[in-house]
């Protein structure tokens, strides 16, 4: 039997790769434009961290966390997403007394979910935090670099968001308890998931995609008429601003996120283009996540962008190869070994220059071949002949002109010339 992938783990051939990392280095742009700072986060946890942070009545922790014990007999998991991660760091680095900081990272999050168009068991997430801020402009700052980010990418048209607030932990409490009366009178006509939370988590009900039980909730009492004051002017600033700086967005009652560290604005961006994983973008306040934690209360705000997702969006944007500036040809396998020095020689001179020196056997005229097929711009030919006068061949692969010979000692200055000075580190 061939070896396989594991189920649920994508292999990123390069074209994938390529646009993974166009997503990257834009978003990398942005978040930094904006003042945020990147951090490396390790990709495993002790497992109560999720449990604690993440809910242990959430989807989450419930079925889809990959726990293993280490040689240590310590219960260990791979990250399934960062904002515990994040605010695990900040605080045992004290990163957070009295400091405001803005955080981005980047990188995998593994969920045993059932594999589907969007939906990987190993997928890239980048993700931004901002510790130490309560008020509704830093809501607003986040949104407003998220939607930069799809801007720059042209996909804003196939984008929306959608807005919610949960209020604070007193006037979800009220809802909930008449959350729960309501729907215990359609207890049998609920779907079983739902059933089930009526205990565990019922405000996780509002995200069922049961239509009988989305029927029912059409009627139930709603959590925006149970916000507290402060709430209910926390989401109308934050409304306002965006609606200042021409950002829309509608607000969404039914969205209450997977997690259970939310409180006040809840924020997802979704598209209609890619089926039933149609969200690309998730965030919103957590304001007593660091207390979880043990550490001193500290206001937190963040979200998280599926790059696969969104790669997926992008998958029709050509985004070019970077190519090969020259290939190396040499048909005499003996004098490799110079090719080698001669080679390192421009690369020292010229450390942006990419050069492929052909390996292995080959005539010259399949030799020359290859160095068309790599779109190179030069080939650089080193047969006996050249060897024997101490010059290099170069000809031109992309324009009419014809074949040069150059002393081997002029090589650096002549590509220098040749491809400019943006191939050479500030
Ligand atoms: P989340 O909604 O669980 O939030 O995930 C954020 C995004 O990750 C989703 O909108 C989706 O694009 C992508 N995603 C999630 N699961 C999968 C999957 N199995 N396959 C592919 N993509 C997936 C969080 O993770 C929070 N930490 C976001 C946050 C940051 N909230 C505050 N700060």
């Amino acid at each position: 039997m061939k070896m396989q992938a594991v189920r649920g783990m994508q292999d990123l051939l390069p074209a994938k790769k390529r646009i993974f990392r166009y997503i990257e280095d834009l978003a990398r742009e942005v978040f930094v434009g904006y003042g945020y700072r990147e951090v490396g986060l390790p990709l495993i946890e002790y497992t109560n961290l999720f449990e604690r942070l993440v809910g242990e009545t959430t989807d989450i922790v419930e079925k889809e966390m990959y726990t293993f014990e280490d040689k240590n007999g310590e219960s260990i998991t791979l990250r399934p997403e960062g904002t515990a991660v994040c605010a695990r760091f900040a605080d045992q680095n004290g990163l957070l007394f009295n400091q405001v900081q803005r955080f981005w990272y980047h990188g995998p999050m593994f969920r045993y979910e059932r594999p589907q168009k969007g939906r990987y068991r190993q997928f890239e997430q980048i993700g931004a935090e901002c510790f130490g801020i309560e008020t509704p402009d830093i809501d607003a700052e986040l949104i407003l670099m998220s939607a930069r980010l799809f801007k720059l990418m042209g996909i804003e048209e196939k984008l929306s968001l959608e807005l919610n607030s949960l209020g604070n932990e007193k006037s979800r409490a009220r809802f909930k308890s008449d959350l729960v009366r309501f729907l215990g009178r359609y207890k049998k006509e609920i779907d079983k998931d739902s059933q089930r939370r009526l205990t565990a988590n019922p405000l996780r009900i509002l995200d069922s995609k049961d239509p009988g039980t989305k029927k029912i909730l059409s009627e139930a009492p709603r959590l925006m008429d149970y916000l507290d004051v402060d709430s209910r002017s926390h989401f109308e600033m934050l409304r306002e601003i965006l609606d200042d700086c021409g950002v829309s967005c509608s607000v969404n009652p039914q969205i209450v996120r997977g997690l259970d560290y939310y409180n006040r604005t809840v924020f997802e961006w979704t598209t209609e283009s890619l089926g039933a994983q149609g969200t690309v973008c998730g965030g919103g306040r957590y304001d007593s996540l660091i207390e979880q934690l043990g550490g001193k209360a500290t206001a937190g705000i963040g979200f998280a962008i599926g790059i696969d997702r969104l790669a997926l969006m992008l998958e029709e944007k050509e985004i070019e190869e970077k190519k090969v500036d020259i290939y190396f040809v040499s048909p005499d396998i003996e004098i490799r070994n110079t090719v080698f020095i001669m080679a390192e020689k421009l690369k020292d001179g010229i450390p942006r220059l990419s050069i492929t020196v052909h390996c292995g056997d080959g005539k010259l005229k399949s030799q020359m071949k290859k160095a068309d097929v790599s779109g190179a711009r030069l080939a650089l030919i080193l047969g006996e002949e050249e060897f024997r006068e101490g010059v290099v061949g170069v000809k031109f692969l992309r324009e009419m002109a014809d074949q040069v010979s150059i002393p081997q000692g002029e090589l650096v200055r002549y590509c220098l010339d040749y491809f400019g000075k943006e191939k050479v580190l500030d």
